[in-house]
């Protein structure tokens, strides 16, 4: 269960991108430094992460972000998970 604050603080620092692996629909990161959800898959290292379908997007599909996401960002590891190379304005 998702907790309202937690929820709310976190949209602040969402982002958000599109994916570009012909599928559709939203990779999203909700920023969570106070590892609110312990023993959450969905949540650790300092995130949630979750993949959400352009049709049902309600309900995430993605169940581990550690198979589903971070695999694809180790390289970016060392700025908090994030491809900030890609941003200019967030380094
Ligand atoms: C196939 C590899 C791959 C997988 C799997 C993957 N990502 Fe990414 N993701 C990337 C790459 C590469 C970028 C940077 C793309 C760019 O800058 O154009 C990125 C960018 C992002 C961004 C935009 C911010 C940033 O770091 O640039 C978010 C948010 C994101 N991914 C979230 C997720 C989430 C959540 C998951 C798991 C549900 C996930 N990603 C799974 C490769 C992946």
């Amino acid at each position: 269960m998702i907790a309202g604050t937690s929820l709310r603080v976190a949209w602040q620092q969402l982002a958000v991108a599109i994916l570009a692996l012909g599928a559709k629909g939203w990779f999203v990161m909700v920023k969570d430094s106070n590892n609110s959800h312990p023993g959450n898959s969905l949540w650790g290292d300092g995130w949630a992460s979750s993949w959400f379908d352009a049709g049902n997007p309600t309900k995430t599909t993605s169940t581990d972000y550690k198979k589903d996401c971070l695999p694809c960002h180790v390289p970016a590891r060392a700025t908090d998970w994030v491809y900030t190379s890609g941003y200019p304005a967030l380094k």
